[in-house]
């Protein structure tokens, strides 16, 4: 997959999909800023441009963040948001709290970051979001957290519509159980090999970036490997 001089944000770009969707971004020659909440890795992402420090579900800093690195590329052509978390807890045993704490990580940063890419992206231009397989159907625990990445698949089907008219492509992945190492931390008793690998969940991202998608939008697409 080719994307020579595609000038691509990727949020929540420090990490595990982050990185492995700026690495395989640079590998096919896009130039990519990462923008993310907590501090740049030390010795950078490749030629990456990393912006630390931007809580983006604060719309003020999404603004912000997304004209720099508009001005850093010299324009932008996709954003690719990644920004988000994840929390199991039954509601009995919960807070209210989380529910607003996986809204504003999960839903708030893609909307806040989409509405501040909007002024930059031209005829051509894509965006890319993070939903959840589990949240077509929540289980137990799971409540908060479908709610939230249900709602960025809500937000990937009207966004869908309101830019066709612009040729704005936006999609999502639905992703089930990544291979990084928080989840193997998690979970160490899993067959690591049933899961999606984040280069493998950033070559689905790749071609949704590229020209050859240009026919899909609104589309929510399961990644789930063999979970
Ligand atoms: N891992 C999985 O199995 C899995 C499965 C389904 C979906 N997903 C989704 O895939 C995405 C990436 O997951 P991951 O495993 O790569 O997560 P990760 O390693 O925790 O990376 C997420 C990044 O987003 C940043 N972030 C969080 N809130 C932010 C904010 N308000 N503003 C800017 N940056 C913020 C985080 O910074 P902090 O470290 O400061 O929080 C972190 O660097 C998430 O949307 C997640 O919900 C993951």
């Amino acid at each position: 997959m080719q994307l020579d001089n595609r000038r691509i944000a990727v949020t929540g770009g420090f990490g595990a999909l982050g990185a492995a969707t700026v690495h395989a971004a640079l590998s096919a020659g896009a130039r990519v800023v990462a923008i993310d909440r907590t501090a740049a890795p030390t010795g950078g992402l490749g030629q990456a441009l990393c912006l630390g420090g931007v809580d983006l579900a604060d719309p003020k800093a999404a603004k912000e963040a997304l004209a720099a690195a508009a001005q850093a590329m010299g324009g932008l052509d996709a954003l690719v948001n990644i920004a988000g978390t994840f929390r199991y807890e039954a509601l009995a045993d919960g807070t209210v709290d989380t529910w607003d704490l996986l809204y504003r990580v999960n839903l708030r940063t893609a909307v806040a970051a989409s509405q501040a890419a909007l002024e930059h992206l031209q005829a051509g231009a894509r965006i890319i979001n993070i939903g959840a397989a589990s949240a077509l159907k929540a289980g137990a625990g799971i409540g908060a957290y479908t709610a939230s990445k249900s709602g960025v698949m809500r937000l990937t089907e009207a966004l869908a519509e309101e830019l066709k008219q612009r040729d704005i492509t936006v999609n999502a992945v639905l992703p089930s159980i990544l291979d990084t190492a928080a989840n193997r931390a998690d979970m160490p008793k899993a067959d690591f090999a049933r899961w999606v690998k984040p280069e493998q969940l950033a070559d689905v991202i790749l071609f949704l970036l590229s020209p050859q998608s240009c026919a899909i939008t609104g589309a929510l697409i399961p990644v789930t490997g063999h979970v």
